[in-house]
């Protein structure tokens, strides 16, 4: 039976013969002039690169250094390189590795996982939000709630153990992150566990699969966006796709070997009253490779009524945010078409 364009997995049509020299035209992203990558895009600027081991093992004086480039980085950029982290490079393959067998198995076996609620623990799909959205993006995926309750795919065989681990060593990597983060706003640290609830932390880690793209130029795997948590920890394949959206330009992140890509999420621009920003970026697809990436976010809790720090508004003579209850900013946001900026539509 010829394949259905509503139904079927990018994965599925990168495959057959019927997408070989072009691709359907509601894949087609009409990018608006000041969108388009110009070469003098594709400048030198690294992004800010932060070692994780002085922010845990290093004096009192690296430390605070280190707190002291975070607060630029997420101030300027939104977005991080983290290197000497704590995680070994065996199981952040280990992970990619999962779940590309997760996306190799038979459309029968992940369409167990598909579903029409946006908040549902296990989800499987294609695009962004395929009864939303007009436009379609060159992307298959699978997102997955990891805490405070976790959830796994039963199958592929390991998947699950694999994925246990990762969530397990993403949630320490996120909590060390976030405390530092509280530090370089000049925060209490030990206001943090009444303001976000981070013991019951929701996570989700989302896998990401970008088959090769017989248009790229006319395609997106994911369009423009911010993330919805507070933090999002990013690993890749190694394949260019990510690019972020820096002073109204568009730059690519180069994936380097063994560091995660970490921007801040919508959650933490809330917190902080405005100050850190949740930055647009988006995945770019290819003609030839397939591009995996694997997204872990770090929320506050589902409960948490999320709203900026008190001592920021008082300093700073200006609420930027209304407050919001975190899950009912969830449900709104994944079952609305997608915004790039949702949190201007639902807490101002
Ligand atoms: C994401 O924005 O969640 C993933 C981006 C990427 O695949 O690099
Ligand atoms: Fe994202």
């Amino acid at each position: 039976a010829p394949l259905s364009l509503s139904n079927h997995a990018i994965k599925e049509l990168s495959e057959s013969q019927a997408f070989t020299s072009s691709i359907p035209s509601n894949f087609h992203t009409f990018r608006n002039s000041d969108e388009e990558l110009r070469p003098e895009d594709f400048i030198n600027e690294e992004i800010p690169i932060i070692d994780f081991s002085l922010l845990i093992g290093g004096t009192a004086m690296e430390r605070s250094e280190v707190i002291h480039h975070l607060c630029m980085a997420c101030r300027e950029w939104g977005f991080f390189m983290v290197v000497n982290h704590e995680i070994p490079k065996r199981l952040m393959d280990e992970m990619l590795d999962a779940f590309e067998k997760f996306f190799n198995q038979s459309e029968e076996e992940k369409n167990e996982y598909i579903n029409k609620y946006a908040l549902h623990p296990i989800r499987y799909g294609t695009s962004v939000n395929t009864h939303e959205d007009k436009i379609r993006y060159w992307r298959d995926y699978v997102k997955i709630f990891v805490n405070p309750e976790f959830h796994s795919p039963v199958k592929p065989f390991g998947f699950r153990n694999t994925l246990f681990e990762y969530a397990a060593s993403t949630r320490k990597m996120g909590e060390e992150l976030l405390k530092a983060i509280w530090e370089s706003l000049e925060l209490n640290t030990e206001d943090i566990e009444v303001a976000l609830d981070i013991k019951s932390c929701f996570q989700i880690i989302i896998g990401n699969l970008y088959p090769p793209c017989p248009q790229p130029e006319l395609a997106l795997g994911l369009p423009p966006h911010s993330d919805h948590g507070l933090l999002t920890i990013l690993l890749q394949n190694g394949i260019n796709g990510l690019q972020v959206k820096h002073n109204n330009k568009w730059l690519h992140i180069k994936p380097l070997p063994n560091v995660f890509i970490v921007n801040i999420g919508d959650q933490m621009e809330l917190v902080s009253n405005g100050r850190y920003k949740s930055v647009l970026h988006r995945a770019e697809v290819n003609g030839k490779n397939t591009r995996m990436s694997v997204a872990t976010i770090i929320g506050p809790s589902h409960e948490a009524i999320v709203a900026p720090a008190p001592q920021l508004v008082e300093h700073d003579h200006h609420l930027a945010f209304h407050g919001m209850r975190f899950k009912d900013f969830l449900e709104q946001q994944q079952a609305n078409p997608l915004k790039q900026r949702s949190i201007f539509d639902l807490l101002r």
